[in-house]
């Protein structure tokens, strides 16, 4: 969701065509029994891995849940859309979810944290978030939005960051601190031989910046991008080569408006990118590293699109959530790798449906 500016193109106009390549008692009845959010952390503590599972690595994502349980209205809607994951994990049967932000939201901040029906509070509501990935075994991980942010004094990044460890299928950690927000960090797929094949990296993109004249919504911080480029390095370094990688986070960057009235722009693109007005530099960092050859992001529901620039994939996962604005049925995005390629296939996916298939072809820049 935007974070006050929202500008729509005409409907249709961008949209391409394919091309290749609580209160305990005001609980709704339909909610069903409480979620214990009281449980200890028990998701790992150390530094997460993941593996290529018989030569494939496939990657949902989700975004925009806008999940609320501020009214019945936003509960029931909540639980449509925790039953949308439900049913796209046992379809996609994915190694690994993840969830680019806006997740629980509170109510266009009409509310304080926005699950003022639930007797746990804003963790109960983080641990509803996470059961659907508990009963189907499927690890994930999670960027914030701006939503996500809204409660912050109420309760802190970081502390939401801790009630999503507290699930055992949470991956999510905070490499640094220091960094501003919470849970930025980079996860390993290692390759049948044990090296680190393909690197994830999960950033927050923040909010919204102090100094509201100069931007509606944040720019990533130089602490977050100077983090990147040390630790891409010190990867360089002990791989001996460049590892590819893929990059997750909720607000678009500001060369996502590149998108518009471009020809090769596939899929639906319904409204410019709401990104920062100001350029942190994160995406000529990418191009100056030479890694990552992807960037996934959600906060315009409108888009789902993809666009190759400069050498690197920028997209829009599919709006997940009932909440919030958006025309299109909700989905996510599928990444799936191949163990030895150096491209990756992604689409769209819905219920039944796959949409925009792409696939790349590419190796790291030297
Ligand atoms: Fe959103």
């Amino acid at each position: 969701m935007t974070c006050s500016r929202r500008r729509f193109l005409a409907a249709g106009a961008s949209a391409l065509a394919a091309m290749p390549v609580s209160k305990a008692g005001a609980v709704p009845a339909a909610a069903g029994a409480a979620v214990d959010a009281s449980a200890e952390p028990t998701a790992p503590r150390g530094r997460p891995m993941f593996r290529y599972n018989n030569g494939r690595f496939r990657i949902l994502q989700f975004t925009d849940l806008h999940n609320s349980y501020s009214t019945k209205k936003e509960y029931a809607k909540a639980e449509k859309t925790l039953d949308r994951i439900r049913l796209l994990l046992e379809q996609e049967k994915p190694d690994l979810a993840v969830i680019t932000g806006d997740i629980i939201v509170n109510s266009g901040g009409k509310t304080p944290v926005g699950c003022e029906l639930l007797e746990g509070g804003v963790a109960e509501g983080w641990a509803r978030f996470t059961k659907p990935f508990e009963e189907a075994q499927v690890p994930f991980v999670t960027t914030f939005g701006n939503h996500d942010h809204d409660r912050e004094k109420s309760v802190s990044a970081k502390e939401q960051l801790e009630m999503i460890r507290r699930s055992p299928m949470s991956r999510v950690y905070n490499a640094d601190d220091s960094l501003p927000g919470a849970g930025n960090c980079s996860i390993p797929i290692l390759g049948s031989d044990g090296t680190d094949a393909v690197r994830l990296w999960f950033i927050d993109s923040l909010s919204y910046p102090k100094r509201r004249e100069l931007s509606s919504c944040a720019w990533i911080d130089y602490s977050q991008i100077q983090w990147y480029r040390r630790e891409s390095a010190n990867i360089e370094t002990l791989a001996g080569r460049k590892v590819p990688g893929l990059m997750f986070f909720h607000i678009p960057v500001l060369e996502f408006n590149q998108m518009r009235d471009r020809s090769q722009t596939f899929g639906h693109y319904g409204e410019d990118a709401d990104s920062s007005e100001l350029n942190s530099g994160l995406f000529t960092s990418l191009i100056e590293r030479g890694d990552v050859l992807g960037i996934f992001t959600g906060h315009d529901h409108n888009n789902d699109s993809l666009l190759q620039y400069k050498g690197i994939v920028m997209a829009y996962g599919r709006k997940t959530g009932y909440g919030g604005y958006g025309p299109h049925d909700q989905g996510g995005r599928l990444i799936e790798l191949v163990e030895g390629s150096d491209g990756y296939r992604t689409c769209i996916v819905t219920p039944g449906r796959t949409d925009y298939p792409w696939y790349w072809r590419a190796r790291p820049r030297e």
